[in-house]
């Protein structure tokens, strides 16, 4: 059976899942249901100097029937007195000491960080995670993201969290920036012991066009919020990938945007997060949700032979590279089984107007009536369109071909002159 228990820059869980710092995570009754539940760590709202909020404050996008794939909020960071949150805590790791508690702080001066962190520890904390990410609110009041965009503010708050910390220390970067990586190096630079990301992008999730406000609305006004949710995962395993792919940076990472099964917690510590953190999966399904994840970790570990997270923390690292370095002579067409085929022409539509026009109806080709669409292969690039859209799994396959050409990149062509392939739909 796989061994779950995780080591994330020395905050030590019996599984890698963690509560993201939010509403799940907001008092002691909450997160030691969570750990019931089957949660590994949590990362407990974050403490500063309590904040008073707005109604209403979350808003959401829902697709083509699916509800809240993307989520959005203007909520500030606690609410709770620090003695009650201090309390919880204390009583919390007292329940549940093998789990991870680490308590997520905002503050402004060095004497509050100084404070904060004292009593966070005292109270029981495993860990510390500075929040720097916050695009709303905070950040007018120079805490937050406005921390997170700046490499040296950044640099040395965390030297000073490190400096009175006794327990690890995450920085919690912000994705509101062109680049992460001077940022996660900056956090590296002031001796944290791991990263965290992504907390929210800043957003406007919506207008109402009734009430010509942006949403979510506060009487006649509304701001920019924070998002997250299932839609915000492509761009988090972006900004993991592009700090656990360098070589400057070298300390670990706790993947946090979009997770909402375990299929996403293993994408991203394939990318290189050591433990994971979910926020608004739980805030729309609630804890139980974890139960799912720890059983689909389990069997992918075991189908894979990973005894351990170790074994597969970063092992899609190395796949991920610049466009420079992609074969160029690498080349599929799709195929499709006529078996599985059921002729809904979606791909011949996709095709025609948003690829190459290279699936046609049966009839058109050949005279058969037959709704399986045909695919003109000497004109087909390989781009996944129709895979995309075709509804029935596996119909579609992208298949290699052998195009009698050697391995080029677009690197090597311009500096060894590798001949490429000729070009397919250029005409
Ligand atoms: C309502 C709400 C409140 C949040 N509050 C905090 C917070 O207090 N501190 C923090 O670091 N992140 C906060 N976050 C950000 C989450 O911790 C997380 O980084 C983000 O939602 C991305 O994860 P997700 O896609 O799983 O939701 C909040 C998010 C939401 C939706
Ligand atoms: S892979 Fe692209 S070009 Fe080829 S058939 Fe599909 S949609 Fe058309
Ligand atoms: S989209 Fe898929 S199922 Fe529909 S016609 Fe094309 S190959 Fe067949």
């Amino acid at each position: 059976m796989p061994d779950l228990t995780t080591n994330c820059a020395g905050i030590r869980s019996p599984n890698p899942f963690w509560l993201a710092s939010a509403p799940p995570a907001n008092s002691g009754g909450q997160v030691q249901r969570a750990f019931d539940a089957g949660w590994g760590g949590a990362v407990w709202k974050t403490l500063g100097q309590p904040i008073q909020n707005v109604s209403s404050r979350f808003g959401a996008i829902n697709y083509s029937g699916t509800r809240a794939i993307g989520f959005n909020n203007i909520e500030l960071i606690t609410d709770r007195s620090l003695e009650v949150n201090f309390r919880e805590i204390y009583e919390t790791k007292k329940k549940f000491p093998k789990h991870a508690v680490v308590v997520s702080l905002m503050v402004e001066t060095q004497e509050e960080w100084k404070d904060i962190i004292k009593r966070s520890i005292d109270a029981g904390a495993d860990g510390l995670e500075l929040n720097f990410g916050c695009p709303h609110g905070m950040c007018e009041r120079g805490m937050g993201s406005a921390v997170g965009q700046e490499p040296l503010v950044n640099e040395r708050i965390t030297s000073w969290a490190v400096e009175y910390s006794t327990v690890p220390v995450l920085v919690k970067l912000t994705p509101n920036v062109s680049d992460v990586l001077p940022h996660g190096l900056a956090a590296q630079k002031g001796g944290a012991h791991g990263v965290s990301l992504i907390n929210t992008i800043k957003s406007i999730i919506a207008v109402d066009i009734d009430r010509f406000v942006p949403e979510p609305r506060v009487g006649s006004l509304s701001t920019n919020g924070g998002y997250c949710g299932a839609a915000v995962k492509p761009i988090a395993l972006h900004m993991l990938a592009r700090l656990t792919r360098s070589g400057e940076f070298k300390i670990p990472v706790s993947g946090i945007g979009g997770i909402t099964n375990w299929r996403d917690a293993v994408e991203f510590m394939l990318l290189g997060a050591s433990s994971v953190q979910v926020c608004t999966e739980v805030m729309l399904k609630g804890y139980r949700i974890v139960e799912d994840m720890i059983e689909g970790l389990d069997e992918y570990m075991a189908s894979h032979g990973f005894d351990t997270l170790d074994q597969l923390v970063g092992k899609a690292v190395p796949a991920f590279s610049e466009w420079g370095d992609l074969d160029l002579n690498y080349e599929t067409i799709a195929k499709i089984d006529a078996k599985k085929c059921i002729g809904c022409q979606l791909c011949v539509v996709a095709c025609h107007d948003g690829a190459h026009q290279c699936i046609h109806q049966s009839k058109e080709t050949n005279g058969d009536a037959t709704r399986v669409p045909v695919i003109d292969e000497s004109e087909c690039v390989g781009c996944n369109l129709c895979k995309i859209v075709c509804p029935v799994p596996d119909c579609i396959s992208m298949v290699p071909v052998d195009n009698g050409f050697a391995p080029a990149t677009w690197n090597q062509h311009v500096t060894e002159g590798l001949p490429l392939r000729p070009k397919k739909g250029a005409h």
